[in-house]
């Protein structure tokens, strides 16, 4: 008798210790999540973030394995193995993926991503609904709400983050999917997906559990599909965002119902880090915010709109030759980059050109609007690609009350993002969106194709009309190679 109280409190010692190496580890893994998170929103400090996160990941996953074979001695070797050789071939192929994905294609990666979150968090829910399911306790009402909510968010999720997908890459159209009372049949589906919750929380067992559950399996599928295809294929980007948050809601979720306090941290952070970018950007694009929860976005607006046509006269057309002479002669230069810069992967030149400006004693700065590009941080990330010193790297907020001190404005593929219309007139698609404004500096170079082309939102610039603006035509990549052949 003594020998089995020994080994039993023995036993208990062993699983004591391994619930307080798991909870320190967790708890330093979500200080350093949290610390990753904020240096992350700055450049400068935007690397030491990322290494601050893989630490905190490293903990999380290693004291994991430890602590689970604390626990099972018996299955310790066959865990660990398991462990092992999924983490390898996740790792392998996210390594294989994120060198070879272009920045172009940054969104419908992150969109897949996001996919696999959502699926994640369902299964989760189903393998603690078989584990548990239902019992006549007081919290297994807890229990099984947690199992619910976390198989719709992940379910709803995973299907919204598929269509995201695939209307990204093209795969199917991005045209808006406007089906007759659709925001009527997304209530229905909400609605019904809480009735069926109620339902699952009263159920005991698998068999009279597992009917609500699926049910509400395929609502919540068919939601999140329907959410993301009734938006128009150019708007992803702030769906994507949206779908993040919505994947750390989904985690944190899966967290309550392994009672993984570090899991319910993370999925918190990417949650709410996700709704706040979705803010950011719709500010910045001057959209609702609560038109994109409702699954209405981008649907009265497509990038595909034709340019609206209204004559604002005559526009210069210039040479890289008499850019060059313009930059020679200038003191401070202010270079706005836009969605053309990556299209064009102008990027290195643009570096070099800024490089040997600074060298002939020029100021060089660069202005960043903040929904530049077609993701968040799509300027950033390039400049940064391209090893442009962060501290000349502004955001427009910064920069915007100083343009009449900037002798010339270099406008590289940018377009909404510099439209005057957007301050001056109040029937334009843009009005009210903050914009850089380049138009009061002294001399404005735009840098786009052709002008038969408009931006992203289809609205005709009459920047590019202005008497100090002159048009760069051609491929921004290659006028700048030719403008540093001149200087
Ligand atoms: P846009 O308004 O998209 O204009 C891009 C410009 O680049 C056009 O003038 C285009 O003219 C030019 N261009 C394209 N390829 C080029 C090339 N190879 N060489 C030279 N020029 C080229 O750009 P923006 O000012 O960056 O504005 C971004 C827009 O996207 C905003 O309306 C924003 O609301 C929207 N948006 C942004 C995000 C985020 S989070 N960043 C997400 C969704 C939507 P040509 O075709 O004539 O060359």
């Amino acid at each position: 008798m003594d020998i089995l109280n020994m080994s039993f409190s023995a036993g208990a010692g062993v699983l004591n210790f391994a619930d307080h190496l798991q909870q320190l580890a967790y708890l330093l893994a979500a200080i350093l999540f949290i610390l990753a998170l904020a240096n992350l929103s700055r450049q400068k400090t935007a690397q030491q973030g990322n290494n601050l996160g893989i630490l905190g990941m490293i903990i999380a996953l290693v004291s994991t394995v430890l602590v689970a074979v604390l626990q099972d001695d018996s299955a310790a070797v066959l865990c660990i193995v398991l462990m092992v050789v999924a983490m390898l071939i996740g790792g392998s192929i996210g390594v294989w993926k994120a060198r070879k994905v272009q920045m172009t294609a940054m969104p419908e990666l992150v969109a897949m991503l996001h996919s696999f979150v959502g699926f994640a968090a369902v299964l989760v829910g189903y393998n603690s609904f078989l584990a548990t399911p239902g019992a006549d306790t007081e919290l297994n009402a807890f229990h099984m709400g947690e199992v619910g909510l976390a198989v719709f968010i992940g379910a709803v999720t995973f299907t919204g983050s598929i269509v995201a997908y695939l209307k990204l890459s093209g795969k199917i159209s991005g045209r808006p999917l406007t089906l007759p009372g659709r925001n009527l049949l997304n209530l229905a589906m909400v609605i019904a997906s809480i009735v069926l919750i109620g339902w699952f929380i009263t159920t005991r067992g698998v068999e009279a559990g597992i009917l609500p559950l699926a049910i509400l399996t395929v609502i919540s599928l068919v939601l999140g599909a329907h959410l993301v295809l009734a938006i128009g294929g150019g708007d992803m980007p702030v769906v994507v965002s949206m779908l993040n948050s919505y994947s750390g809601w989904a985690a944190a979720m899966a967290g309550f119902t392994l009672s993984n306090d570090l899991l319910i941290i993370t999925g918190a952070l990417v949650g709410s880090s996700g709704a706040y970018l979705s803010y950011i950007m719709c500010q910045g694009m001057n959209r609702s915010f609560a038109s994109v929860i409702l699954g209405g976005f981008g649907s009265d607006t497509s990038s595909a709109a034709p340019a609206e046509v209204k004559d604002y006269g005559d526009y210069h057309e210039t040479s890289a030759e008499e850019v060059a002479k313009l930059l020679k002669d200038a003191k401070h230069v202010v270079i706005t980059p836009g969605y053309g810069m990556a299209v064009a992967q102008a990027q290195f030149p643009v570096a070099d050109l800024t490089k040997r400006l600074m060298a002939q004693g020029v100021d060089v700065k660069f202005g960043i609007h903040p929904v530049a590009g077609r993701m968040p941080g799509h300027m950033n990330v390039l400049l940064a690609e391209a090893k442009v010193p962060y501290d000349i790297v502004y955001e427009m907020d910064e920069i915007n009350d100083d343009w009449s001190e900037v002798d010339v404005v270099l406008v590289i593929g940018a377009n909404d993002t510099v439209n005057p219309s957007a301050t001056n007139e109040p029937n334009s698609p843009i009005a009210g969106m903050p914009v850089l404004h380049v138009w009061e500096a002294s001399r404005v170079v735009v840098f786009k194709r052709s002008m038969g082309n408009a931006g992203y939102s289809g609205v005709q610039n009459p920047l590019f009309f202005n008497d100090n603006t002159l048009m760069l035509l051609n491929d921004a990549k290659s006028s700048v190679d030719s403008i540093l052949d001149y200087l």
